[in-house]
């Protein structure tokens, strides 16, 4: 095992993420034949078969598993190691692995293009999902750092705020609560209700809220995504509950409006987390200080946010919450 060559490794990780020869073939411009016969070095010095094909898909076998975890560790040891390298070399350069959130999609790529620009040497991935799925890839350690808009409370990590994220309740511009000063919630609760799918942080928040006064809003249809909620209330479907944030490009087309509601904002926070325990790579470090400037870099979105609002978005300063442990919750 210890002759096969870091070459092989690397096919066999390009054939395990794209599930297919031919692809892992293309991405690291190899013939395939050249491609099947890396592996069959590999398969004989392991001594076992890696893949195994059912149809026309292909499996790890269990052999196969443990490579895949240890060539996982192999390479996050050389990323870590050209890291410190560039790092002594006085370039920040290198990996950073960021997962967030649905929500955070309308500020996150945008701090990142400013950190980029900054940092040049630096290659970001960013995936966005649901709390839900983000939690997943947290607990399983995919990637560097995670914002999301709660720290979970089924594993230790270490999270801190570091932007304000204000629920708000949006209604079509002609719907008659429009003009209403101090809406109650009980009020809110008897309106056609346009919430978030389930896994998703802001409806966990917005249910909660609507559950410490003993209510629950009256739901009449679910949707995927921010998106397509706005464009629901637009349509005059009903009401929802939503981050100020999801606003950053519709109030100037005058369509939706903030509600004045009793209790609203509902004042949550973007917290970054990661793993407790997990050694931070340097980018992810240097992109964890950069993070406590995101007030002021996103200083033209909290201006046009404060025009239309009761609560600033920004840039006061936001209040730090960390939590190191299980069970903190915001
Ligand atoms: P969501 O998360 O995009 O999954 O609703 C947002 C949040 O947790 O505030």
């Amino acid at each position: 095992m210890r002759r096969s060559t870091l070459r092989q490794l690397e096919v066999f990780e390009a054939i395990v993420r794209f599930g297919s020869f031919t692809r892992a073939a293309e991405e690291l411009f190899l013939t395939q034949p050249t491609v099947s016969l890396q592996i069959k070095k590999l398969t004989d010095a392991v001594g076992l078969p890696l893949f195994e094909q059912i149809g026309k898909k292909i499996y790890l076998t269990d052999a196969g598993r443990e490579l895949h975890q240890m060539n996982l560790d192999i390479f996050e040891r050389f990323d870590r190691f050209e890291m410190v390298t560039s790092n002594m070399k006085g370039m920040k350069a290198g990996k950073l692995r960021l997962a967030v959130v649905t929500t955070a999609k309308y500020f996150a790529p945008r701090l990142l293009g400013m950190f980029c620009s900054e940092y040049p040497g630096v290659e970001v991935s960013l995936k966005v999902t649901n709390r839900e799925q983000t939690l997943e890839r947290l607990i399983s350690n995919r990637d560097d750092l995670y914002i999301l808009g709660q720290p979970p409370k089924q594993i230790d990590v270490i999270a801190e705020t570091f932007l304000k994220n204000p629920l708000v309740v949006l209604a079509s511009v002609n719907h008659p609560l429009a003009n209403e000063k101090k809406i109650t919630l009980q009020r809110i609760a008897k309106e056609s209700f346009l919430s978030r799918e389930s896994g998703s942080g802001t409806r966990i928040a917005t249910e909660r809220f609507f559950a410490k006064q003993g209510l629950k809003p009256n739901i009449r249809m679910e949707l995927g995504s921010n998106e397509a909620i706005k464009q629901a209330v637009i349509g005059g479907l009903g009401i929802s509950i939503l981050s100020r944030h999801t606003l950053a490009l519709d109030i100037p087309n005058g369509q939706l409006v903030v509600l004045d509601v009793q209790g609203f904002p509902i004042n949550r926070h973007w917290y970054y987390a990661y793993p407790a325990g997990k050694q931070l790579s340097i980018v992810a470090q240097v992109f964890l200080e950069y993070l406590q400037q995101a007030p002021q870099l996103l200083v033209d979105i909290s201006g046009h946010y404060a025009n239309i609002g009761h609560c600033p978005l920004l840039p006061e300063n936001t209040t730090k919450r960390i939590c190191t442990n299980k069970g903190n919750s915001e």
